[in-house]
């Protein structure tokens, strides 16, 4: 649970590396500008980052480095990279109170990102779910980024000495593994790394296609995708088509196993509404799925309806845009570059100061 822990025992023992803003807790998490920003990102990660920005130190960055471990065509790259940072605001993160940044822009991630890689076992790489899939998926380009994405990550993450990373259930194997790294680096140098921990919600955390029931809701398919800037009567239509179940007895009711589409359904609801489960059979009792879903469109078109439009609005400001990414480049990299000073230390390297 966040919160539970007392301030001091995340405040770093080293004066070095300790900066007025790590006195708070700090929160990080990223998203790849790999695709159009969905329902899933939104409910696994993003609702969890906004309205903490009083209680803690946040990080929240567009995770561009990731993205070319598959090829990305430049132009929409960058435009997806500046859409995504006005979505992050519309969203509800207030640049002020939130470090918003682009990865590439703070190159202390590659550099400890390749200092990370030789501290990660190929057989831990090996393991991982996202490496298997998307070398599957990609069987032309089975390349070296690809392999080492999670000691990238891993760089993400320490770098700010993060309590607490947001993400769905699908990334935990990754938060997983940089903390084996961080205690494996710990373990030879000393207390230099934070061990962060992963905070998945309990609701949100594994979004599922709504024509796919059994796999994540993904942009690689669409119809089952809902985009966060995707109009009300798209998002309509794409719940009145969501897979319900073939069980006999059509009634609204939790059950994974035997009706992934519905509780699929009620965990968007739920997630969006903040009702429980048991609230939710009851308000949909003898209604039937040609109620209930159309309900949990218009409760999702409700929620996304002001981030589209003010996001619309954020992205013609360009100048705005340039002045929240340089700022934050900056205070991370003011952050960052303190961590990755004390690593280069520490395994031995001349330094230039
Ligand atoms: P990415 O870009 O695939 O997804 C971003 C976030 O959205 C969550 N998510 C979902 N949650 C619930 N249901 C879904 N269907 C769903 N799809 C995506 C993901 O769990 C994630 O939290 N490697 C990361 C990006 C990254 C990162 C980091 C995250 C790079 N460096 C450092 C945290 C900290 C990724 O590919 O997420």
């Amino acid at each position: 649970m966040i919160g539970e822990k007392t301030m001091s025992e995340n405040v770093s023992g080293d004066p070095q590396i300790q900066t007025q803003a790590e006195k708070k807790k700090v929160m990080l998490s990223g998203i790849q500008p790999s695709g159009d920003l969905h329902l899933g990102n939104y409910l696994g990660a993003i609702i969890n980052w906004g309205a903490r920005s009083d209680e803690f130190d946040c990080f929240y960055f567009m995770a561009d480095l990731h993205t070319i471990t598959v090829r990305q065509e430049p132009a929409k790259l960058r435009q997806r990279t500046l859409e995504q940072l006005a979505l992050y605001i519309a969203c509800g993160l207030d640049p002020e109170k939130n470090t918003l940044f682009i990865q590439s822009q703070v190159p202390a991630h590659a550099q400890l990102g390749w200092v990370l890689e030789c501290y990660t076992q190929f057989g831990e790489l090996s393991r991982m779910t996202q490496f298997k899939d998307k070398s599957e998926k990609h069987k032309d380009n089975i390349n070296a980024g690809l392999f080492a994405y999670p000691s990238l990550m891993a760089a993400d993450i320490l770098l700010y000495r993060p309590d607490y990373v947001p993400v769905g259930e699908d990334q935990k194997q990754h938060v997983e593994l940089t903390r084996n790294v961080a205690e494996r680096f710990n373990s030879i140098y000393g207390d230099v790394f934070k061990i962060p921990e992963p905070y998945i919600a309990k609701t949100g955390a594994r979004i599922y296609g709504l024509t796919t029931p059994d796999s994540k809701m993904s942009k690689s398919i669409p119809e089952g995708c809902v985009f966060l800037m995707d109009d009300p009567d798209t998002i309509a239509r794409k719940f009145k088509r969501a897979v319900t179940d073939s069980d006999t007895e059509r009634c609204v009711r939790f059950d994974r196993e035997n009706k992934p589409g519905v509780s699929n359904l009620m965990n968007i609801y739920s997630t969006v509404t903040g009702k429980s489960f048991e609230e939710i059979e009851k308000e949909f009792e003898g209604k039937g799925y040609g109620v209930f879903k159309p309900a949990v469109g218009e409760c999702v078109i409700d929620t996304l309806r002001p981030i589209r439009e003010e996001a619309s609005r954020i992205i013609k400001d360009k100048a705005y845009l340039e002045s929240v990414y340089k700022n934050g480049a900056e205070r991370a990299s003011r952050v960052a570059d303190r961590t990755l000073a004390k690593v280069y230390k520490k395994v031995g390297f001349v330094s230039l100061k």
